[in-house]
């Protein structure tokens, strides 16, 4: 019988987080771990679903075309064949075995891998023309319109071009990459504090509205608009707790830059420093992260080899970053993990 297979990575983000939905500047890398999508064809318009993830049902079916929401993992696969069937693709009934090396829920884009993976395997199975760029739509599109987390575009972008020996300079504001060198100095150990965020009903979505409230009183159609003013004018015209949301990102966006800098110059400490006080704008202004998150990056700072820490991703549980230098990723890990009991090492990247 006819089999297509799609596969696609997580990404941790070296640094520019909750700067995606404003237009702004984002610089993720692709991990070696991934989701993996096999698809056959079946009959009755019916979608079966088996996982060998750590998630509840590991196995589910729907109707293509009367997709309905259930709150699981599975919307994302139900947003990916609603979204394929609005743009008028041609899917019909499916099995799809889906494997996953990437920790679900840890901030590592496991979600957009999951619809990317998944998109191009019913792009081979039923001959679709999509290209990349359709495919981050209808990736995005699963989670935005049908899971209803209002998340940007990073992850799907990341997943689909991103590469794992390289930091890839995303510009939400005009969808361009440049793709940036990782120093051969420079080794990261990715951390799972082990407490799961929900971008649905966690605080995500409400971020984003404070955003475009505070866009809205500005009187700019983005946040990205506001980048030739002076700081101090823009936030003394925005009331708490809006100040302090578009304080972040807005010095985030320079971060992004003055980190491409001190990658080109291989310059680690700077890139430490860039990465803790992203942790602390995104711990203070931002309020997205969570005592797990902060105890870790404190954990890590601490660590004689680690040169900077911060979470990465959306925040509200997750994974964070330390920064080291090459072959003491996975050591500085280890001596973390002792002092915090639930977390592990996830990858060392690169
Ligand atoms: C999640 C979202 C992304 C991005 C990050 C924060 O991963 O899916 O679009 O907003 O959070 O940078």
């Amino acid at each position: 019988m006819r089999r297509a297979t799609g596969e696609a990575p997580g990404r941790i983000n070296l640094i520019g987080e909750h700067t995606d939905y404003n237009d702004g500047l984002v610089l993720p890398v692709a991990l070696g771990l991934g989701v993996t999508v096999v698809a056959r064809p079946r009959d009755n318009r019916t979608a079966h679903l088996v996982t060998d993830a750590d998630v509840e049902p590991r196995e589910t079916s729907y109707i293509v075309g009367a997709e309905r929401s259930d709150g699981t993992w599975a919307d994302r696969a139900r947003g990916v064949t609603a979204a394929l069937l609005g743009r008028g693709a041609p899917v019909d009934g499916f099995e799809a075995e889906i494997s996953s090396t990437l920790p679900l829920g840890a901030g590592l884009g496991s979600s957009a891998a999951l619809a990317v993976a998944l998109v191009r395997a019913l792009r081979e199975l039923f001959d679709l023309t999509l290209d990349d760029g359709e495919i981050a739509t209808v990736a995005h599109a699963a989670e935005t319109e049908f899971v209803g987390a209002r998340a940007g575009l990073m992850d799907q972008l990341a997943s689909i071009y991103g590469r794992r020996s390289e930091a890839l300079l995303i510009d939400l504001h005009d969808l361009s990459r440049v793709a940036v060198a990782l120093p051969g100095e420079l080794e990261l150990a990715v951390i799972d504090s082990g407490t799961r965020h929900q971008h649905a009903t966690g605080g995500y979505n409400r971020r984003r509205e404070e955003c475009e409230e505070a866009a809205r009183h500005l009187g700019v159609g983005s946040l990205r608009d506001l980048e030739d003013r002076r700081l101090e004018d823009v936030l003394e015209r925005l009331p708490p707790p809006l100040d302090r949301r578009v304080r972040h990102v807005l010095t985030e966006n320079t971060r992004v830059r003055d980190a491409i800098a001190a990658l080109r110059a291989a310059d680690l400490s700077r890139l430490g420093a860039l990465l803790d006080s992203s942790h602390r704008s995104l711990r203070d202004d931002y309020e997205v992260s969570t005592a797990e998150l902060d105890r870790l990056v404190d954990l890590a700072r601490d660590d004689r080899a680690v040169r900077g820490a911060r979470l990465v991703g959306g925040g509200f549980g997750g994974s964070v970053l330390a920064l080291t230098e090459r072959g003491e990723a996975r050591s500085a890990a280890e001596r973390i993990l002792r002092r915090y009991d639930r977390g592990r090492l996830v990858a060392v990247v690169p």
